[in-house]
């Protein structure tokens, strides 16, 4: 394994205390409780970073969930040198019923790099690997992109693995996507993992398209420029709310972003942590002869070439 930045190895620690944190909460039926645990855990373990950064994506402001806020400092008396994006737990209401794909996430870009999106919720997202570069397009249609990506994959469309967040602003893609006959992926929750699946080759899927969370956009961004996949984005407020807001902080709705526009620089680092089971890694794992808990994360950053998977046994209390 290449040798990572400090910061990826104290947000490994961070997302796995995180992680460990929900633990007892998952399947309480109580989201919040699962989300202030993680939140708590991440925040506490931060406090040792050895690193300085400021939390520029927070998350958690849409639900009024628990966060680590915006503008909270992180690393005590270093340098402020790193953007952070946390997102304790992604996928809260699926921990919440410990079901599967629910992950902890952290990511850090330099200082100024990543895109300010406090003001509205949600992006219209589409993630790919590689091969998407001059050939899928997030002003073109959902099937006129399978269609491009089957023939540059070399694979049939009805071939390709199109995961789209399942609510029902996304309705018509997924019966778009459906009539192509590429498979839809479903999921209920949780797209910075199926996000970053679209960029690693062999994941299980191909593209992923629709409109999910913004800040969770801009943690897989971090996550795709390591991996030199293929991503953009452009805001996608879905209230008149979200629209006055996005106008009086003078964002520009009309703009496609590309992935340097959604987090720019050359130091990168991105940790996911596994809390229920998932697309990458399992959730925690017990092992009772050692007395430990066990979790799987997927750790990268710009120093490495490839994503590492890294476990991490923790003695349980
Ligand atoms: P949280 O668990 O952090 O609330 O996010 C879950 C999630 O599914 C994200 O992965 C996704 O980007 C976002 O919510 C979509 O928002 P909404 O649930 O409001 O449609």
């Amino acid at each position: 394994m290449a040798a990572l930045y400090q910061p990826t190895l104290d947000m490994l620690a961070a997302t796995v205390a995180a992680s460990i944190g929900a633990r007892p909460h998952l399947g309480s039926g109580d989201k919040n409780l699962v989300d202030q645990a993680a939140v708590d855990a991440m925040r506490a373990s931060l406090r040792g970073a050895d690193f300085g950064g400021i939390v520029v994506i927070g998350e958690g402001e849409k639900d009024e969930a628990p966060m680590l806020f915006n503008g909270e400092l992180i690393g005590a008396g270093q340098p402020l040198d790193w953007d952070i994006a946390v997102d304790p737990i992604d996928g809260t209401a699926l921990a919440a019923r410990n079901e599967p794909g629910a992950v902890s996430v952290m990511a850090a870009a330099e200082r100024g790099s990543m895109l300010e999106t406090t003001e509205v919720y949600y992006l219209k997202k589409l993630v790919t690997g590689a091969a998407g570069f001059g050939v899928v397009d997030l002003d073109l249609s959902a099937t006129q992109n399978i269609l491009a990506l089957a023939a540059a994959l070399d694979m049939s469309p009805t071939d390709v693995r199109v995961a789209v967040i399942d609510k029902p602003r996304n309705a018509d893609l997924i019966a778009e996507v459906e009539s192509t006959g590429a498979t839809w992926v479903r999921f209920a929750e949780g797209d910075v993992a199926m996000a970053v699946a679209a960029a690693l080759p062999n994941s299980g899927v191909d593209l992923l398209l629709g409109v999910g969370g913004a800040p969770e956009g801009v943690v897989t961004a971090c996550a795709v420029r390591c991996l030199g996949g293929f991503m953009q984005a452009r805001f996608a407020p879905q209230t008149p709310d979200e629209i006055e807001r996005a106008m009086m902080a003078d964002y520009d709705l009309e703009k496609k972003f590309e992935l340097l526009d959604l987090v720019g620089g050359e130091r990168l680092s991105f940790v996911l942590s596994g809390v229920t089971e998932g697309i990458f890694t399992p959730g925690i794992v017990e092992d009772f002869e050692a007395n430990e808990l066990v979790v799987q994360s997927l750790v990268i950053d710009h120093n490495s070439t490839a994503p590492n998977f890294v476990e991490v046994r923790v003695e349980q209390a």
